[in-house]
């Protein structure tokens, strides 16, 4: 029987979604709290469950296509005109995702202005009420100033908001607003420490249960969202994948595991979305403290992929690849016995794809200063000695794998960024 993964969605998409706030702590909690202001809104508008829980996975993840960090500070500006750009990005990246694509429809859409009911369609497609209601929930969490108490600032905001009804906002969704802007608990709730248990309490998301292909699609989703943030990475997910996948094979590993490492391959550097692009497309040197950011990225990738059990062992595959042999890696100092396999062929498959692809601001390294490096780093017992011998004999075809799946994901990225123009 083949495999099957479960995931329980929500505490997926709440980890993803912490990862996306970490990047500034003016966003902490941005996307659960609008979560959870659509949410309390698409109730007391009585929609049915399941439109409601669409809103919920819609908002939690809503800004995931404003990918630097001055894009998602701009998103914060209450006049916000030029949204549009983000909303088409954040579609494009989610809707390959089928439990997803109803979501990401609603993203889609979440700036469209209403414009006295212009904005009931956009290019000529209808703007869903679950956007709309989007919109609001997020003009709302904007204004909420951190530093005071949430309940001295309610009757300023509903004026805020009130006032741009019907030429910003759906002035329907604004009245059901209103009603419940006037009970204390809607504000706590916003800004509670506790907002995480109570969306919880309050969704019924499935567990969804994926088969091989399924998975596969859902991590290629977060290999896009992870590359495509940046010209400088677009394709690196898709290298370290392919070669990984390609020397587990040459190492023994049996299909299955295999495959597990092609997952693991687009998934090992997911915690780079809690790092400011800025930083990932920094040509010259990292300051000490733009490089002790970077270096918790693994550790980011780890938590979230521990949100999902079935994916124990695709998260060590992923997740150690900045761990080397003689415990002198991170972030867990795991030595050469408490590394699996896979872990320290992605590793090596790591270290190969990142000197031998060609980066906008450099051309990638020869086969000679590649194999050069990876013994020395053998030799100093960071890098598995076998496996690093097993690249070497077979490094033509190694780097022809690698350079195969990286022109693909090229052409996919263009094509991602013809579609949101
Ligand atoms: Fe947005
Ligand atoms: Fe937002
Ligand atoms: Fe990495």
């Amino acid at each position: 029987m083949k495999p099957q993964y479960r995931l329980k969605l929500f505490d997926f998409l709440s980890c993803l979604s912490d990862i996306l706030d970490w990047i500034s702590p003016l966003l902490n909690d941005h996307h659960k709290q609008v979560a959870m202001i659509a949410m309390r809104i698409a109730d007391i508008m009585e929609l049915p469950a399941a439109e409601q829980n669409e809103i919920v996975c819609a908002g939690i993840l809503h800004d995931i296509g404003a990918i630097s960090l001055a894009e998602r500070m701009e998103t914060l500006r209450f006049e916000y005109t030029t949204g549009q750009a983000h909303a088409e990005m954040g579609y494009h990246l989610i809707n390959i995702f089928a439990p997803m694509s109803g979501a990401a429809e609603l993203i889609r859409y979440h700036h469209v202005y209403w414009n006295n009911g212009e904005g009931s369609t956009y290019k000529g497609r209808p703007v869903p009420i679950g956007s709309r209601i989007l919109q609001v929930a997020d003009r709302v969490a904007l204004l909420i100033d951190r530093k005071r108490p949430v309940l001295s600032q309610s009757e300023a905001i509903i004026e805020r908001i009130s006032g741009v009804a019907g030429h910003m906002l759906d002035p329907l969704v604004v009245e059901a607003f209103e009603k419940l802007a006037e009970m204390e608990y809607f504000w706590l709730d916003i800004v509670s420490p506790l907002i995480n248990k109570q969306l919880e309490a309050n969704v019924k998301l499935d567990t969804i249960c994926m088969c091989q292909s399924e998975l596969l699609s859902l991590a290629s989703l977060i290999r896009r969202m992870i590359d495509f943030r940046s010209p400088f990475t677009a394709t690196h997910s898709s290298g370290v994948s392919a070669t990984a996948e390609h020397i587990a094979g040459l190492a023994g590993m049996n299909e299955y595991e295999r495959f597990e490492m092609k997952v693991a391959g687009f998934l090992h550097d997911l915690g780079k979305l809690a790092i400011p692009a800025e930083i990932l497309e920094k040509p010259g040197k990292l300051t000490d403290d733009e490089f002790n950011l970077m270096r918790g990225h693994t550790f980011y990738t780890y938590r979230v992929l521990e949100a999902i059990k079935d994916l124990a062992i695709i998260n060590q595959f992923g997740s150690y690849h900045h761990e080397r042999l003689d415990g002198s890696g991170y972030p867990f100092r795991l030595k050469q016995n408490q590394l699996p396999l896979g872990s320290r062929v992605m590793a090596v498959a790591d270290v190969f794809t990142a000197l031998t692809e060609n980066r906008p601001y450099r051309k990638g390294m020869s086969n000679e200063q590649t194999l050069l490096i990876l013994s020395k780093m053998a030799e100093n017992g960071k890098l598995d000695h076998d496996i690093v011998e097993l690249v070497k004999k077979h490094h033509e075809e190694i780097n022809q794998v690698r350079i195969k799946a990286q022109e693909e994901s090229r052409q996919e990225y263009r094509t991602f960024l013809e579609n949101i123009g």
